[in-house]
């Protein structure tokens, strides 16, 4: 068994020509992120959650696989309603994470190995438990302790009635009562009532928080909710029509939901970039923004807002080339019209793991890795989330005891929520729960079938999801091309999709069930084995530099010609 780090990489160090990388750029706009989940990712002080502690015993692993920052999840004081997305301190560490000492140990420690540290910030909610809303929720009416929040009268004769119709993503009303007949709004859990950003307090104590952790040396935020800060003026109901498409769950983003993706967001979030520009070190800020489409969507990335916005395109689509190559297209076409790169996600904690989404077992876990060599050959920044680069598939046999998302108990026990993507990493060892805690009792129980997906054991695997992860951002981070903006699709075969970055590196994604011709030229990475016969098996992405030849015929043929002839 070689380790993988005595494999030779195939990387621009030692196979291509190309020019070193020039800096000018801001670090952000094609950097790749790793998403921790910090609760699932490593124990330091084995109470079977993870911790910052934890976190910091890892570096060294994420400074290997080649990241170039971190996102973390919420690890603020938290009650946990919503797995930290419900928070009572914004300027602290919640016991079970550790302290504000280990924050800033971790944040040096990770400098010290050119890693950068971005956060969550959570904007549209505090938790219940939150000083303000035990304000607010003992205070009058129309006071200004109630005016943080959205406090309503309620409907009908006795106000028994919730003010509008608005449903909670998670199932239930938006509105709960508090006992002198008012209602408040919280989009998400009960536990999570929504701040009235046109409060100017609100917008005034947001600065706050952003100073408190940018004076400690953050590099950037992930904003929550981005799009739910503004809510339509008047809080309208949401029209019969709209809500039908609400509750398809294949149609969750209607342009007209009163809810979302008002303009008022975008004067809060200027606010946001005059805090960051404001520090030196290119500060930076992507939004979680789920908008109808990648027009709506680049509203939030104009040169005075936030930095970048999650191009969630690829977490929609199936397995087809003409799925992903839409999706593409909408970030792509709309993203660079303001000036903004894409951030290409293909996972995060809310979402099935991708090897899941795309089929499961064997099939699932060939298209995963054949998505992750896609997601990053594109132009822009990349977002992985812990547990993509060891092929991780979710978890969908959880116990029902155990799960701990909301929308469990919200919806009556009928939507299991995304416990499944959120089950610890498996680190080393034979037996569950691998190396993620010296206690057996996690915080969710990892599945024995994990075995062959430890850390330790995709190291020692010159062909395992780990060193194709390695392999593949080892050549990103020497490659000026792959920093670079140019692409465009080449001509190809159904159910394939190429495309050319820069002068000669050319990205092939076989999405069909059989083998598909593989262009001419050498093979700088491939997803999966190659036949050796010339073709690109089923499933398999491979990078690729063209040969001279291939490139002067390319001059007068498409590459669909020279696929297709053999
Ligand atoms: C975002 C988070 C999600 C959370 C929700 C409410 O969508 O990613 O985990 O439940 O906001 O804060």
């Amino acid at each position: 068994m070689h380790r993988v780090d005595d494999v030779p990489m195939r990387s621009a160090g030692s196979t291509s020509t190309e020019p070193p990388l020039s800096h000018s750029e801001p670090w952000w706009r094609s950097a790749v992120f790793y998403q921790v989940y910090p609760k699932s990712f490593a124990d330091g002080n084995g109470d079977g959650l993870g911790d910052l502690i934890g976190l910091r015993d890892r570096l060294d692993y994420l400074q290997q696989l080649g990241v170039d920052a971190l996102w973390l999840s919420p690890f603020y004081t938290s009650p946990g309603a919503d797995g930290g997305y419900d928070v009572a301190d914004p300027t602290d560490v919640d016991p079970i994470f550790g302290t504000i000492a280990d924050f800033d140990a971790l944040v040096a420690a990770a400098h010290a190995r050119g890693i950068r540290v971005t956060i969550d910030l959570v904007p549209n909610h505090f938790s219940n438990q939150h000083p303000w809303f035990r304000e607010a929720f003992a205070a009058e009416p129309g006071s200004r302790e109630r005016a943080r929040f959205i406090f309503r009268d309620g409907q009908g004769p006795r106000g028994d009635l919730p003010p509008n119709n608005w449903p909670s993503v998670f199932g239930g009303p938006a509105w709960t009562r508090v006992p002198d007949g008012q209602w408040y709004l919280h989009l998400f859990a009960a536990e999570q009532p929504d701040l009235d950003w046109s409060t100017p307090e609100v917008a005034a104590e947001f600065e706050r928080i952003l100073r408190f952790w940018l004076d400690r040396g953050t590099d950037g935020f992930r904003v929550d909710v981005a799009h739910g800060m503004a809510k339509a003026t008047g809080l309208p109901d949401i029209a019969a029509s709209t809500l039908a498409k609400i509750n398809d769950a294949d149609h969750m983003r209607p342009s007209d939901d009163p809810r979302w993706d008002q303009d008022e967001v975008h004067e809060y979030l200027r606010a946001f970039r005059r805090v960051l520009d404001s520090y030196p070190g290119d500060r930076m800020a992507v939004g979680e923004v789920w908008a109808s489409g990648g027009h709506r969507l680049a509203r939030y990335v104009r040169p005075d807002e936030l930095h970048l916005a999650f191009s969630f395109q690829l977490v929609e689509v199936a397995w087809s080339a003409n799925e992903f190559r839409a999706a593409i297209e909408d970030a792509m076409q709309t993203m660079p019209a303001v000036g903004a790169p894409c951030a290409w996600v293909l996972s995060n904690h809310d979402i099935d793991r991708h090897v899941s989404r795309f089929g499961g077992g064997t099939v699932g876990t060939a298209r995963g890795r054949a998505a992750a060599l896609l997601q990053l050959a594109l132009p822009g920044a990349v977002y992985l989330y812990n547990g993509d680069e060891l092929g991780l598939p979710n978890v969908d046999d959880l116990p029902d005891s155990v799960l701990q998302d909301p929308a469990w108990d919200r919806t009556g026990h009928t939507v299991r929520g995304r416990d499944g993507e959120r089950v610890p990493l498996p680190w080393d060892g034979d037996t569950p729960p691998f190396g993620f805690s010296s206690s057996a009792a996690t915080w969710l129980p990892l599945p024995a079938s994990w075995q062959p997906l430890t850390v330790a054991r995709q190291l020692d695997e010159v062909d395992s999801t780990l060193s194709l992860y390695r392999r593949a951002l080892d050549y990103r981070a020497k490659s000026s091309t792959l920093h670079g903006n140019d692409f465009s699709w080449i001509g190809s075969p159904d159910d394939t999709l190429a495309f050319r970055r820069g002068e000669d590196f050319v990205v092939v994604v076989n999405f069909g069930g059989g083998p598909a011709p593989k262009p001419p030229g050498q093979v700088v990475l491939a997803s999966g084995p190659l036949d050796g016969d010339g073709t690109l098996p089923a499933n398999t992405t491979v990078w690729m530099r063209e040969e001279k030849a291939a490139m002067d015929r390319s001059a007068g043929t498409s590459i669909r010609d020279q696929m297709t002839s053999g």
